[in-house]
């Protein structure tokens, strides 16, 4: 139904990134008003703690209860900048269901709820938007939603945590291990006092829900997705990866196969002219590939207040448009059958790092299980020796294997007395 007058517009939360919303919507009035035709208004900001001293954008605004703008009438957009699953995704629920449109940042409501939420919306004529709920200020969402929409997506790989991308770029560039690299990104302001969201790989699974989502037009939920942090990097491994030509990254890949979906999310080496294996620091890029534009890469600013509010903002114009009686969303909903592929049919290149006795008749032992295993090595680097100790560290490269494959031959490489320790072991792509 179209409306004149004001478009009114409510926060669900005021912190780093409703707080940003508040002031540009304060200080860009005339020029958003100008494009929409109708002044936009903000009418309340839903906080918890009502004593925090507040900005003079919103200072005015300040509730503590949410029924004050779910149950009033005039409030047509709510922005939910809260975070987290609840009460947030029991605020944007009534809101769809009172009839109002929806902004949302919130990718682990997103992640879990969108096939709900964005039915929901449709069946009240009403839309739920998320831009910002991946890559903060990257346009990604409003890109795979419309303008790749005559496209078949084949293969989403993206960088989409900028926590720990900023680790792992230390990592390399540095040489620091992974404690130390984490708490200089605690002191600067990159991670947080509990990083284990980010630097477990769930925050990059909550994103790659989403795009995984909208880009195969099928539910892929966050269990879907194959999940490995970035822990069990060291410093050698970085070091090693460089000499062979490659970086490691957090790598968030989801893509089309036979069979169905793979998604996962795991830590890569990637070969360094990738053009995701130049994005560092807090950037964040996703790569595109589709069978009408080829490969597309959208980077940029993975977080921060503007660039998080350039995405809400957009979002909040959008909806403004509807309000007033023009042109509907897409909605980007789900609607084939969804068919994930097993982790054990993967097929991936891997990097083995073996410390083994440093004798004769050692590799022989090795490349046996491998052949056993059907794995064939691209090459096999000797690395540090411990002289002491008389032990040597082993770079293994392999072909193309499946997953299960590999998994059994590390488990009877582990049986191998010659084997000390398996260091680690990383999927390559690309
Ligand atoms: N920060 C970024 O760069 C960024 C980037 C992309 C997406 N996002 C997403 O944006 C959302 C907000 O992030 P943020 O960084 O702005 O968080 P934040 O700074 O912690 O702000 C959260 C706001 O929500 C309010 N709040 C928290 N719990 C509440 C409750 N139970 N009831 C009412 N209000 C409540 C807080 O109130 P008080 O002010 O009283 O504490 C605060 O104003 C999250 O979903 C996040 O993932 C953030």
């Amino acid at each position: 139904v179209a409306k004149n007058g004001p478009v009114r517009v409510a926060l669900m939360g005021a912190g780093v990134v409703g707080g940003g919303v508040a002031r540009i919507l304060t200080e860009k009035r005339a020029v958003y008003e100008q494009q929409l035709g109708r002044p936009l208004l903000l009418s309340h900001a839903l906080v918890r703690d009502p004593s925090k001293p507040r900005a003079p954008y919103v200072a005015d605004l300040i509730t503590t209860d949410p029924d004050a703008i779910l149950s009033d009438p005039d409030v047509d957009i709510v922005v939910e900048v809260i975070g987290g699953e609840e009460p947030a995704l029991r605020y944007i629920t009534q809101a769809l269901k009172a009839g109002k449109h929806v902004v949302t940042a919130n990718k682990e409501v997103m992640a879990k709820h969108s096939q709900h939420l964005l039915s929901l919306a449709r069946d009240r004529g009403v839309d739920i938007l998320y831009e910002a709920s991946v890559g903060g200020g990257i346009p990604i969402i409003a890109p795979l939603k419309r303008d790749l929409l005559a496209n078949e997506i084949e293969s989403i790989s993206a960088i989409i945590n900028g926590t720990t991308n900023y680790i792992l770029t230390a990592m390399s560039r540095e040489g620091a291990d992974f404690a130390n690299a984490l708490k200089q990104a605690q002191e600067l302001g990159y991670a947080e006092a509990n990083p284990a969201n980010d630097v477990e790989g769930e925050d990059a699974r909550f994103k790659l829900a989403i795009l995984a989502s909208l880009s195969f037009r099928c539910q892929v939920r966050p269990e879907d997705i194959y999940r490995e942090g970035i822990t069990r990097l060291s410093a050698r491994d970085f070091r090693y990866a460089s000499e062979l030509g490659y970086a490691i990254k957090l790598l968030a890949l989801a893509k089309q196969v036979e069979g169905g979906v793979q998604a996962r999310v795991h830590p890569a080496l990637l070969p360094q002219d990738a053009p995701l294996a130049k994005v560092d620091g807090v950037l964040n890029a996703v790569q595109v590939e589709a069978d009408l534009t080829g490969l597309v890469l959208f980077s940029g600013p993975g977080a921060g207040s503007f660039p998080t509010t350039s995405a809400v903002i957009a979002d909040v114009l959008d909806a403004a448009q509807s309000v007033i009686g023009g042109r509907r969303e897409i909605h980007g909903e789900t609607k084939r059958p969804t068919s994930i592929v097993p982790v054990g049919s993967w097929l991936t290149r891997f990097y083995i790092r073996l410390t083994v006795p440093d004798r004769p008749g050692v590799l022989a032992q090795i490349t046996r299980v491998l052949g056993d295993a059907q794995i064939s090595i691209s090459s096999i680097i000797q690395k540090e020796t411990d002289l002491d100790a008389k032990t040597a560290e082993l770079v293994i490269m392999t072909h193309e294997a499946p997953e299960a494959s590999m998994q059994s031959a590390l488990e009877e490489l582990d049986k191998l007395d010659v084997v000390q320790e398996i260091g680690n072991f990383i999927r390559v792509e690309g």
